[in-house]
């Protein structure tokens, strides 16, 4: 029998090294080779199950917490669920702050984690009283033996993203990657991955997508935020009224902007032609590059990687409810 110590347990953690599929179906629709990071494969089904280990291993690390102590996050639902994940395997317990328009189906993941689950008004930031993040960190300073891993703010955050993701699209592309086009939410994913490849090859386009109304874009072009900002558009996992400290703008080429609307046809009209069911933030990369082809300019030399930070089948009740009730589709219960 194996000694149960915290190297083996961190041996037994899915996370990173996820494929990298080239898909037909856009490459012919763009003229150009378009590569899907498929980050669904992680463990808690994606992409931020790798910020999650990393602000969890650092806040061991640092004796920021004992053993039976609980982990703090706000959420959309997938870091809260990487995070409860990894807490349990690590024997620490997890308690996370969801906003309201969260998906059935991540509630239903996090509360099977056996995550305890506070809903919250929204998640516009530290701020905001009704915010995730207020609560969570005020859980956080009355909670002994509790720690808030605050994505939003948290360096570990774009740390993950540069030692595992970046690297591994560098490799897996051979090097020759010549765009990187991600969802910005935290900012995390875009901020780590675009450094990294900055780094190897500063011709590398990095290209980030929001919702209209998000307020990254207008913060890239003039360095300071709207003075009125509108209300954005709701796709879940991305889009932001404030600016995250884990958005470095000095990596990131291009925002692009992208309505919720064109994005759940795109998503319907991709499931129709493919069969598979995209994430609603996976879905947007499509959509906004079938909006803004013309600027976008692909050669069809390039090499461009989108990333899909996860699955289809968490917004079955959002996205694709009318369809699957109609086609009886048994596929994609990932
Ligand atoms: C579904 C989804 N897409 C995109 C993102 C944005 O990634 P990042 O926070 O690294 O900017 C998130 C973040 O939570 C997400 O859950």
């Amino acid at each position: 029998m194996q000694e149960d110590t915290e190297n083996n347990r961190l041996t037994e953690i899915n996370i990173g090294n996820t494929p990298l599929r080239k898909c037909a179906h856009l490459s012919v629709r763009f003229n150009t080779n378009i590569y899907v990071k498929e980050e669904f494969y992680n463990q808690g089904k994606s992409s931020k199950d790798r910020p999650a280990l990393f602000m969890i291993q650092d806040a061991i690390a640092k004796n920021k917490i004992t053993k039976g102590g609980y982990f703090v996050e706000a959420s959309s639902g997938n870091t809260g669920l990487g995070v409860v994940l990894i807490a349990k395997q690590l024997g620490y317990k997890a308690k996370i702050f969801v906003s309201k328009s969260c998906s059935n189906e991540k509630i239903e993941a996090l509360k099977t984690a056996g995550a305890s689950i506070e809903m919250c008004e929204n998640s516009n930031g530290l701020h905001d009283f009704y915010s995730t993040q207020f609560r969570a960190q005020s859980f956080a300073a009355t909670n002994p033996n509790s720690y808030f891993t605050n994505q939003y703010y948290n360096s570990q955050n774009i740390r993950a993203h540069y030692k595992t993701t970046g690297p591994e699209l560098w490799e897996q592309t051979n090097e020759s990657i010549t765009h990187f086009i991600a969802g910005i939410g935290t900012g995390g994913t875009i901020s780590g991955v675009g450094r990294y490849l900055k780094e190897k090859n500063k011709h590398i386009k990095i290209w980030g997508v929001e919702p209209n109304g998000s307020i990254l874009q207008y913060f890239l072009k003039h360095r300071r935020t709207p003075e009125n900002p509108e209300a954005f558009d709701s796709i879940e996992g991305i889009g932001r009224n404030f600016i995250p400290g884990a958005f470095d703008a000095d990596y990131v080429d291009e925002i692009f902007q992208i309505g919720s609307r064109e994005t759940k046809h795109i998503a319907l009209e991709y499931y129709e032609q493919t069969d598979i069911l995209v994430g609603y933030s996976s879905a947007a990369l499509i959509a906004s590059i079938e909006q803004h082809l013309t600027k976008m300019n692909f050669k069809p030399t390039d090499q461009v990687v989108l990333l899909f930070p996860d699955h289809g089948s968490r917004y079955k009740s959002k996205l694709y409810k009318k369809l699957l009730k109609t086609t009886n589709n048994t596929k994609n219960t990932f």
